[in-house]
């Protein structure tokens, strides 16, 4: 039996915890915390009070707020929990080889879990229930983050129903090139504001809806493994928005398996009916040790230009779902024609003005500056290299890390994962 925690929430075990961190990723390294061998001990006493001990590599790593911020959010976020506690140590010289060894491991093995670079953070956008607005939403953040200047994919994984090629206003198809035998594809691009998105959708390798359903059983989980493992996304890529399907917990799973580090938005109207539908959502995602980032409620009170609120769809149903929850609600989005005129005209309603648009857009910030910001890298980069390389040589010079033959200072051109600003 789990100890259980005062308020009746089971306590996370060791074990979930350890899960939870894989999500954690050390942007400089390019692995997870725990594949990194930093995570000394995960525990949470019977009233949901967790320690963390994380040995770094170095006490004085600039990384160590990034990865604080990051272990609180995913842990503090989980119910039962109470308080997150962390504790530092540094590792011993062997251990430190040894980290710099895997780090160096990851970096030819590049391809091995996804074509992702490290430090792109991953938002899936997610609902208990369909034509709920996952896919105009997506399409908006996405804009209305490139509009401030950053790089975001867009993967559609909603392989047998895409809606995202119109919505973008993108068509053709996806380019590709051999590398080492095996084909990659380049995503879609379109310039928005002083950003870019990058597309990938089934809707750009069939001919039309109908040829993508035949699809379904084979290519659901299969398409989406591919657009994360074969797609040139590129090491610029800050965010990559995941447009879920509607229903399936399948696709989700398959994420999760790959990218344990990807946070989930839910998606809910309204209606407190709605609500349970969108709880369920939310613990599947628990389930699967992704973080929940917050929730956005979409066709929220109509406005009229006399300025009377009509809530159509009902009131309420994303605070509650929130405060259920115990995650923030990042904002609601009103139900008004301009978004689904902008989804038919490829012009998301982000890129122009009134209640929606201003609401996509402070949405887009509360994700960029709080709920999943982008990690902080600049200035410390080259300096870890340099650390990285140098205990890689020592490393060489005693032992253990002759037989990994690859060299951390000349990945493939284009695939470095080290950032050199
Ligand atoms: N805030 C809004 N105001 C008005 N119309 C909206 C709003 N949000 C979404 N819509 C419209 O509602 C319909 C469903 O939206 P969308 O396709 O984004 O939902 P979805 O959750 O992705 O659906 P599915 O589950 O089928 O993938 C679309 O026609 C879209 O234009
Ligand atoms: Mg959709």
């Amino acid at each position: 039996m789990p100890p259980v925690a005062t308020n009746r929430q089971p306590v996370p075990t060791s074990e979930d915890l350890v899960a939870l961190l894989r999500g954690v990723v050390d942007p400089e390294l390019g692995s997870d915390i725990v594949d990194l061998g930093m995570v000394r001990r995960a525990i949470a006493d019977p009233a949901g009070a967790v320690v963390v001990t994380i040995a770094l590599t170095t006490s004085g790593c600039p990384l160590r707020a990034q990865i604080q911020r990051d272990i609180r959010a995913r842990i503090g976020s989980v119910p039962g929990v109470t308080d997150v506690r962390i504790e530092w140590t540094e590792m011993t010289q062997a251990e430190k080889s040894s980290a710099m060894a895997k780090a160096r491991w990851n970096i030819s093995q590049r391809d091995e879990q996804t074509s992702l670079g490290p430090s792109t953070r991953v938002v899936m956008i997610a609902s208990g229930k369909g034509g709920v607005g996952k896919s105009s939403v997506t399409v908006n953040l996405a804009a209305a983050m490139a509009a401030r200047g950053l790089t975001v994919g867009v993967l559609d994984a909603d392989v047998a129903g895409f809606s995202v090629p119109r919505m973008v206003g993108l068509e053709g198809r996806l380019g590709g090139y051999e590398q080492d035998g095996h084909k990659v594809m380049v995503p879609l691009e379109r310039t928005m504001g002083d950003g870019v998105i990058r597309v990938v959708s089934m809707g750009f390798l069939v001919e039309d809806e109908e040829t993508a359903l035949m699809w379904r059983g084979l290519m659901l989980n299969r398409g989406v493994q591919h657009f994360l493992q074969d797609v040139a996304w590129g090491d610029d890529l800050d965010y990559l928005l995941i447009d879920m399907p509607p229903g399936t917990g399948d696709v989700q799973m398959g994420v999760a398996k790959l990218l344990p580090r990807a946070e989930v938005v839910i998606v809910t109207t309204p209606a407190v009916a709605a609500q349970k539908v969108a709880t369920r959502a939310v613990s599947m995602a628990r389930k699967s040790y992704l973080r929940v980032a917050g929730v956005i409620e979409n066709m929220s009170a109509f406005t009229c230009e006399h300025g009377t609120s009509y809530p159509l769809f009902g009131a309420g149903g994303g605070e509650a779902l929130a405060a259920d929850a115990g995650i923030p609600l990042l904002g609601q989005v009103p139900l008004e024609p301009s978004v689904s005129a902008g989804g038919d005209a490829g012009q998301p309603v982000a890129l122009g003005s009134g209640p929606a648009a201003d609401a996509f857009r402070a949405i887009a910030g509360t994700i960029v500056e709080e709920a999943v910001p982008p990690p902080e890298l600049a200035g410390c980069s080259a300096r870890m290299l340099e650390a990285a390389v140098a205990a890689l040589d020592a490393a060489d010079a005693t032992d253990g890390a002759k037989s990994l033959t690859a060299s951390a200072t000349a990945p493939a051109a284009g695939t470095a994962p080290f950032s050199t600003q």
